[in-house]
């Protein structure tokens, strides 16, 4: 039954009270005066800055930990870029490390899976350790078999950036630089290299590049996070449920360089158009996911226009974390953790068995300084080199 009378008799009431108020009968008590915001009420993003390790040679390093409104948290060292540590929150707002990482910073120093480290000159692999640019031969230091990976022997993951920390409103960052020098790992140029790692209270971390050059040279810049959503240490990542906006790969050689064909992945264990679970692909009877030993390939993005695309989505069922990578890059190399073997001193105590993260490198496509039907990568003075990509995490 409706209680007719009782709504009606609060809505007289409230009636009245209206009408008292505008006809002034009764004032309401004056506001207290409002004391001006306190920065940290005008920016709940915060960040701080402590030591994290000194160099054989002396050199102090910095690790900054940024925190967004949410309470999301990203820790960056200067070292290489490094992401230590991304604490994201899941439904009830508890967070929960995601990415893989080493003890200590002595075992980052060495960083042999390059955890969380800005990748350069030029991610990914360069055949022969050697390229041509204007009919000059560059030769590079061979780090991978008879190839170059990741930049050299002491890439831009292992050198130390200036930082310069900043607070705003909706977010928080480092603007790492750094300045390698003409012929440093073989790459001509002095490239002035920076890298903004930004996160916003829309629990986004961004990653821009800029670079310049006083020489042609060559330049291909990623981040090489390994992520967990289920947690650090938590197990494999078979369970994850991938997608991959790609309609095309680029296969490779038993030693991972591309063969220079741009293949459909349709038909093949490549095709993630639809949300795959990563389980029932890394283990695929299929050359290409042999020669990976699991899936270590570079995928070719379906690109509309320039600017930000939607790359990959990545959600693990248990937490219903999901992790969306936006990218300026044509490419994305997908790899699964092959190479982890139980014989590092993870952060989370239990060793990194194989499959243990998952890297997400948006990037141009492998060793493209010799490939020429691949997007170049070559830069020119007074060209700019601008990246952008965005992982972006929510809760299904
Ligand atoms: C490469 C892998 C390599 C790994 C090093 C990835 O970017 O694609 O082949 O083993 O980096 O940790």
């Amino acid at each position: 039954m409706k209680n007719e009378f009782s709504s009606s008799t609060v809505g007289w009431l409230a009636g009245a009270l209206l009408a008292a108020t505008l006809l002034g009968c009764s004032k309401p008590p004056p506001a207290p005066p409002k004391a001006p915001p306190t920065p940290e009420e005008k920016s709940k993003n915060t960040i701080s800055k402590t030591a994290f390790g000194t160099l054989p040679d002396g050199t102090a390093v910095d690790l900054f930990t940024m925190v967004n409104a949410n309470g999301m948290e990203v820790r960056a060292t200067n070292y290489g870029g490094i992401i230590t540590a991304l604490l994201v929150p899941d439904s009830t707002g508890k967070t929960t490390d995601v990415v893989l990482g080493l003890k200590s910073f002595d075992d980052y120093a060495k960083n042999p899976p390059y955890f969380g480290a800005i990748i350069g000159r030029y991610g990914n692999r360069i055949a022969k350790g050697q390229f041509k640019i204007d009919d000059q031969t560059y030769k590079l230091p061979k780090n991978d078999g008879p190839n170059t990976l990741h930049g050299g022997l002491r890439g831009f993951d292992k050198v130390v950036w200036q930082a310069e920390p900043f607070e705003k409103e909706d977010s928080v960052g480092v603007i790492f630089t750094y300045t390698s020098k003409d012929g440093e790992e073989g790459f001509p140029g002095n490239l002035q290299t920076r890298v903004t790692y930004t996160l916003t209270d829309k629990n986004e971390l961004s990653f821009d590049y800029h670079a310049t050059t006083d020489k042609p040279t060559v330049v291909n810049l990623t981040q090489h996070s390994y992520f967990n959503l289920a947690g650090d240490g938590n197990g494999d990542v078979l369970g994850h449920e991938v997608t991959i906006y790609a309609n095309e790969y680029t296969p490779v050689n038993k030693l991972l360089i591309p063969t220079g064909k741009i293949v459909s992945v349709t038909d093949t264990p490549f095709d993630f158009r639809n949300k795959v679970k990563l389980g029932d692909r890394v283990n695929a009877d299929n050359e290409q996911i042999k020669f990976g030993k699991g899936i270590d390939h570079n995928f070719v993005l379906k690109k509309k226009q320039p600017g930000l695309t939607l790359a990959a989505r990545v959600s693990e069922p248990t937490t219903r974390r999901v992790m969306e990578v936006h990218t300026t890059e044509p490419g994305v190399q997908f790899y699964t953790g092959n190479f982890l073997d139980d014989t590092l001193a993870a952060k989370a105590g239990k060793p990194y068995a194989k499959h243990s993260g998952f890297c997400l490198e948006t990037q141009h496509y492998p060793d493209s300084p010799n490939q020429s039907e691949f997007p170049s990568t070559v830069l020119r003075p007074g060209e700019e080199y601008n990246s952008k990509t965005v992982y972006t995490f929510s809760v299904r």
